[in-house]
């Protein structure tokens, strides 16, 4: 695959990707954005590939932008690279993606989880938006991501002094799923993608899609799209083999067209 900051591993129906750029803590510059993105879009064109994992070090998950690579950069450099933007698409994936979080998230760091769908986090992950102490402010969705996942107080908080939060106080906050110790995180969030990679691919994406409209739209809207995916999904022959198992007490095997 050629790439130099992230590392590529398949795992069955599942992916792990590997920030790799430890000597700056997993600082997220230019080229670690175009190869995860890249990597991941790959991986979204796959059909046999069911479900991505995204992980650090157990240092860093990334310790944010690259201060460096920002520092000289002036209005029009940002504004007509549109800085940072292709990491949307790492949200717009289909595939359901888990991020394991061990040591620091702070700014993009804390942002590119954040893109994931599920948030795993260890016990010694630490997550921020310190922006403001450098004179910035999160420039990949943090202050709307975070402010949804934990409220208003306590992103204002963090996004106005740069405080951190622990494990513990982010799993309180809901901004992750779940702790687990540091030294089983990757075990465990493959453990997570194999299972979500058993479920039937389209299924998933559309569950995946539901809960994102969530984050888009009104309640009523919300509950409208769920209604017509939930409809459609009749349509499928994962339905008819999902239930079939049920019935005839058996574990089901999806992928059927
Ligand atoms: C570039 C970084 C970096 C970063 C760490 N490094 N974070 N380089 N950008 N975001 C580099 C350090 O310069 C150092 O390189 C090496 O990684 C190890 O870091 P240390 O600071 O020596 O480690 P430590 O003392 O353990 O401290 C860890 C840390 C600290 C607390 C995480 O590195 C830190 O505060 N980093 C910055 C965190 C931050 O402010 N993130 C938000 C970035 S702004 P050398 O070469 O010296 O060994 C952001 C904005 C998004 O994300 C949108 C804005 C437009």
């Amino acid at each position: 695959d050629g790439y130099e900051t992230v590392l590529v591993e398949r795992r069955g129906r599942t992916a792990l990707l590997t920030l790799n750029r430890p000597k700056a803590l997993n600082a997220l510059n230019l080229q670690v954005m175009r190869e995860v993105v890249a990597a991941a879009e790959a991986l979204d064109r796959d059909p046999e590939c069911g479900c991505i994992v995204l992980t650090g070090s157990a240092r860093a998950f990334a310790a944010g932008a690259d201060i460096k690579e920002m520092q000289p950069r002036g209005y029009l450099d940002m504004y007509l690279a549109d800085w940072f933007a292709a990491w949307d698409r790492l949200g717009q994936l289909r595939t359901p993606t888990v991020a394991a979080v061990a040591g620091y998230a702070l700014g993009g760091g804390c942002e590119l989880a954040m893109l994931c769908d599920i948030l795993l986090a260890a016990d010694t992950a630490v997550f921020g938006q310190p922006e403001i102490k450098l004179g910035v402010i999160p420039g990949i969705g943090g202050s709307q991501r975070l402010t949804r996942a934990v409220g208003k107080a306590k992103a204002m908080e963090l996004c106005l002094t740069g405080r951190t939060m622990d494990a513990a106080e982010a799993e309180r906050a809901g901004l992750v799923s779940r702790i687990v110790p540091a030294d089983d995180l990757v075990e465990e969030a493959m453990a997570v993608a194999e299972t979500v990679a058993g479920m039937s691919l389209p299924v998933a994406m559309m569950a995946k899609e539901s809960v994102a409209r969530a984050f888009e739209t009104t309640l009523a809207e919300g509950v409208r799209f769920e209604r017509r995916l939930f409809h459609a999904v009749f349509a499928t022959a994962d339905q008819k083999e999902g239930m079939a198992a049920f019935t005839d007490k058996r574990p089901p095997v999806f992928g059927h067209r």
